[in-house]
């Protein structure tokens, strides 16, 4: 189990991580998502000890990062966000390099297992710094699970691969994932939403959010209001006291020729069909009505704005 309590990193006058707390339970997959600039690097190098805290606590397996760095990094396999890799190495020297220096007993058996499990069994003879990115990316995969950590922690490790390699990977986290404890981070919405057991959505530094993915969607179509577009063949005045007889079903506002309506959660249901008479009524034709469905990059939006405009 990880445990992270008011987790604090300041440079200089800026708070890249800001007192976050939050756990992550054995053989769960835990997804960390976020803009540019959110503290998903800087959280995930104090969780490894590549850097160090400002302040807060942080326990891997019991064991306390600050009391027993060593004990604690030993449980942790780590894929950085730009992977340590020596150009002039083959893939199997690197890779036996990184296995000397966890301290793994049988090399060669193990370097040929952590190459299968992460398709680089092709390219062990080759030097890493001719590799395609996508293969660099496996390799420095390959090297976080090097002496069978307890805890990955995988800094968006799909960057750079194509959709096929996104589509292994998945796969290969999520098998992972009955084993290892993992952690990984991505600023991609469906990457995170595929694996993960829980997500973790950061914003400026904050935890803006934490639930399954189906919650997070779910949540948010329960709870924030939907949006329709409208264009009506009529004077505005007219248009205008049509839309004023629904009273607080909805707000509304003016953008060109078009009406945005924001709905009330209670009033959204079936709003369409009693706009659609109200018009008729009217004699004011409805040249377009579009809704605006709720995704969970919505909720990622909604989110990470709201946190911007404090
Ligand atoms: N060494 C550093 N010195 C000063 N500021 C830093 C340093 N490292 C990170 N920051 C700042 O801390 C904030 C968080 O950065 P971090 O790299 O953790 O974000 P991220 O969520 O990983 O973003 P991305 O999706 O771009 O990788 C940013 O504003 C960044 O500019
Ligand atoms: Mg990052």
């Amino acid at each position: 189990m990880i445990e992270v309590k008011e987790l604090v990193k300041h440079y200089g006058d800026k708070k890249a991580v800001d007192g976050i707390t939050f756990t992550v339970n054995d053989g769960e997959i835990l997804g960390f998502l976020g803009p540019n600039g959110a503290g998903k690097s800087t959280t995930m190098n104090m969780l490894t000890g590549y850097i160090s805290m400002t302040s807060g606590e942080i326990r891997i397996g019991g064991i306390d990062i600050i009391e027993d760095p060593i004990g604690a990094k030993r449980q942790i396999g780590y894929l950085p966000e730009q992977p340590p890799l020596y150009p002039e190495m083959t893939v199997s020297e690197y890779l036996c390099f990184v296995c000397e220096l966890k301290g793994v007993k049988d090399i060669q058996a193990h370097m040929k297992e952590i190459a299968a499990k992460t398709g680089v069994t092709g390219v062990l003879s080759r030097r890493v710094g001719n590799l395609s990115k996508g293969y660099r990316q496996r390799v420095g995969f390959a090297a976080a699970l090097a002496g069978d950590p307890k805890v990955l922690i995988l800094d968006e490790p799909t960057v750079g691969m194509d959709p096929n390699q996104i589509i292994e990977i998945r796969e290969l986290i999520r098998s992972l994932g009955k084993e290892h404890t993992v952690i990984l981070s991505s600023h991609i919405l469906s990457e995170i939403s595929a694996v993960s057991d829980r997500v973790l959505i950061m914003d400026n530094g904050k935890i803006a959010a934490e639930d399954t993915p189906e919650n997070l969607a779910r949540s948010e179509k329960r709870d924030t209001v939907k949006r329709m577009l409208i264009r009506i063949d009529g004077e505005s005045e007219q248009i205008e006291k049509v839309l004023d007889s629904f009273g607080d079903s909805f707000t509304y506002e003016r953008i060109n020729e078009d009406y945005e309506l924001t709905l009330n959660a209670d009033a959204a249901e079936d709003i369409g069909r009693k706009l659609f008479f109200a018009f008729a009524k009217a004699e004011l034709p409805i040249l377009m009505q579009k809704e605006e469905e709720v995704s969970l990059e919505d909720v990622f939006i909604e989110l990470t704005q709201k946190e911007e405009k404090r």
